[in-house]
């Protein structure tokens, strides 16, 4: 396995960036749900780092599930379009307030049918929390109600964003250089 700073071409977002502005995400959804028991959605498995660290800068009440879904596979760089639900939420959300918890928004079609999917078990409200917003790359529009970073069209790793299944542990966000990663046999 290759150790990663053969491959990275910039830290993009560092770790206490990252801290500063979950700091503030986290303000921001404790002032816009006051009064209610927010309903953490985690989209594993890259939304799992972010929902850990989001979850304890927020100060109303909360609760959390997981959803996984998986768009792409190992070697894949993009979304099919294809979207599977590899698991589904334990709990009813039916008149609950659910906030999805991603990792990044890229062409928009995971979250547009985790949407669509959960928006049939009629939640109180449902929004979304990404802690990245890949914008150029958008296919289908996406309402983002609360975001991290706005990040360039690069492939980046680190703090739940895997390379083929790897990398995820890492505290920063970081771009890969294409030309020195070398996918694993
Ligand atoms: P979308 O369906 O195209 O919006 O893709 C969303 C999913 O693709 C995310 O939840 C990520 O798992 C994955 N993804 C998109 N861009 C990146 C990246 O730059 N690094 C790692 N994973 C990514
Ligand atoms: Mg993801």
């Amino acid at each position: 396995m290759q150790d990663y700073h053969e491959f990275l071409a910039e830290i993009l977002i560092t770790e206490e960036q990252i801290k500063t502005r979950i700091a503030e995400l986290g303000a921001e959804i404790s002032r816009d749900y006051q009064g209610k028991i927010v309903h953490l959605v985690c989209i594993l498995r890259g939304g799992v780092v972010f929902l850990t660290d989001l979850m304890r800068q927020i100060t109303v009440p909360n609760t959390i599930d997981f959803m996984a879904v998986s768009s792409y596979g190992v070697g894949a760089r993009q979304s099919t379009g294809q979207v599977r639900i590899g698991l589904d939420l334990q709990e009813d959300i039916r008149g609950r307030d659910v906030l999805l918890v991603e990792d990044i928004v890229d062409s928009g079609y995971t979250i547009a049918t985790v949407m669509e999917f959960l928006g049939t078990r009629h939640p109180n409200s449902l929004k979304v929390c990404t802690l990245l917003d890949k914008f150029e790359r958008r296919e289908i529009d996406v309402p983002i109600d609360y975001c991290g970073f706005k990040i360039p069209d690069k492939f980046v790793f680190g703090y739940g964003l895997d390379i083929d299944e790897l990398y995820r542990n890492l505290p920063f966000i970081g771009a890969v250089d294409p030309a020195r990663y070398q996918p694993r046999a």
